[in-house]
């Protein structure tokens, strides 16, 4: 691996310094040879690699949307050098042998790093517990646990997940979405929006109901709960009361849920169908102010790649999900640094730091500090661009912020010192 002298970057607290990648390491800068290859970052942000905690990377079983060699380029465009693979994949990642197939791929085909994400559920079916303990102990070496796409419903099953998890200090990552009050067919926020469009929709309790007794079945049990894609004020609440108890929850908010807003569906552009959907803006703020002050941990994208013809349906029948590797920190950055609402030391916080200890990622969100792994993205913060979803490493193409002004922010990405994006 050859080694690379990165001269004159800015750190997330202001300091400059020179950072020299050596074996995949972060060294001395002083033991740099003088004809060590050079970047220069003057005027660039140097910050520890983006960590998402919540990637559908469709591979095995829909390689026609997405694969990890097509997901983990898109990250490393975005920044990331980490991401945590959903399990509802075909098969379901719900044994020891189908967590260790996604590992393999990810060491294979990976541009970033490849944690595997296990089942909750058999199947994601919500019945019968997955091979939680053998997921743990495979070489997939599985912390995080989630059946996202779908919610645990059955307060039971979620109660003998969370005291199984505990017992090797795993985390159940829950889609908070109840089945019964948002039923099969919603498919937007309930709303003036929802009546004047036609479209059936599912009101912000649906989540905060959830999200209200997984807190409790987490105090109960005395384990950990995460809280996937956090979407309405009221789930905020909840979790805001939480923390104050004592109860170990933490939360994500996708850069979706920060900036795009219910009025956008009123398109009946399917782009714009995810779950949980699009809410109004008394939710987007209640998202913001809690991403700020810590309420919501961190940042996930819930990259969530379709097939075109998955996409091409009437609204209410065509799959929910969006893309979002590639324009995460751009949009944090918009939404929460530009508005002067987050510092840079608070994002690599949410961003890295946060998602790298959920699943006890050791090898990630670290300092860039010497002895630490060359986990690095290189962030020009004054340049702007217009997205084009064509342009995208992903192989799908449901961006939604296709034709939007964003910011374009990542110059670099290495990981473990392996330059897997450079613009
Ligand atoms: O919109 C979504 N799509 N939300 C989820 O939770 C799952 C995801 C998917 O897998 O497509």
């Amino acid at each position: 691996m050859a080694n690379l002298l990165i001269t004159g970057a800015t750190l997330a607290d202001g300091t400059t310094t020179d950072l020299f990648i050596a074996d995949g390491v972060l060294v001395d800068p002083a033991s740099a040879p003088v004809d060590v290859e050079r970047l220069d970052a003057d005027g660039l942000l140097a910050i520890p690699g983006l960590v998402d905690p919540h990637t559908h990377l469709r591979q095995p079983g829909r390689e026609d949307a997405e694969t990890v060699d097509t997901g983990t380029a898109a990250a490393a465009r975005g920044g990331f050098t980490c991401v945590h693979a959903m399990a509802n994949l075909t098969p379901v990642t719900d044994t020891a042998e189908a967590a260790e197939f996604v590992q393999s791929l990810g060491e294979r085909d990976g541009h970033c790093e490849v944690r595997v994400v296990g089942a909750v559920t058999k199947g994601l079916e919500g019945v019968e517990l997955s091979e939680l303990g053998r997921m743990a102990n495979s070489r997939a070496n599985v912390r995080v646990f989630s059946d996202d796409g779908r919610c645990v419903a059955d307060s039971l099953v979620m109660r003998r997940a969370l005291t199984y998890v505990k017992s090797f200090d795993g985390v159940v990552a829950q889609h908070s979405q109840d089945p019964r009050l948002a039923g099969p067919t919603a498919c937007c926020h309930e709303s003036e929006w929802s009546g004047k469009l036609g479209l059936p929709g599912w009101p912000s309790q649906a989540e905060s109901v959830i999200v209200a007794r997984d807190v409790q079945l987490a105090e109960l049990t005395d384990s950990r709960i995460h809280v996937c894609h956090v979407s309405t004020a009221e789930s905020v609440e909840v979790i805001r009361w939480a923390k104050k108890r004592g109860i170990k929850v933490t939360a994500e908010a996708t850069p979706h849920h920060l900036l795009l807003d219910t009025p956008l569906v009123a398109s009946y552009d399917t782009t714009f169908k995810v779950n949980p959907p699009l809410r109004t803006s008394e939710h987007l703020e209640a998202i913001r102010e809690a991403l700020a002050d810590g309420t919501i941990d961190m940042v996930g994208t819930d990259h969530a790649p379709h097939a075109r013809q998955d996409k091409d349906h009437p609204f209410d029948v065509a799959l929910p999900g969006m893309i979002g590797l590639e324009q995460a920190l751009a949009v944090v950055m918009d939404v929460m640094v530009n508005t002067g609402r987050m510092d840079w030391p608070t994002l690599v916080e949410r961003m890295s730091f946060a998602p790298a200890r959920l699943g006890h990622t050791t090898t990630q969100g670290r300092p860039l500090t010497v002895g630490e792994p060359a986990n690095i993205t290189l962030v020009d913060p004054t340049a702007r661009a217009t997205v084009d979803a064509e342009q995208s490493r992903s192989r799908a193409r449901n961006n939604p912020y296709h034709g939007r002004e964003l910011p374009d922010p990542v110059v670099a990405t290495m990981w473990a010192g392996k330059v897997t994006y450079r613009r």
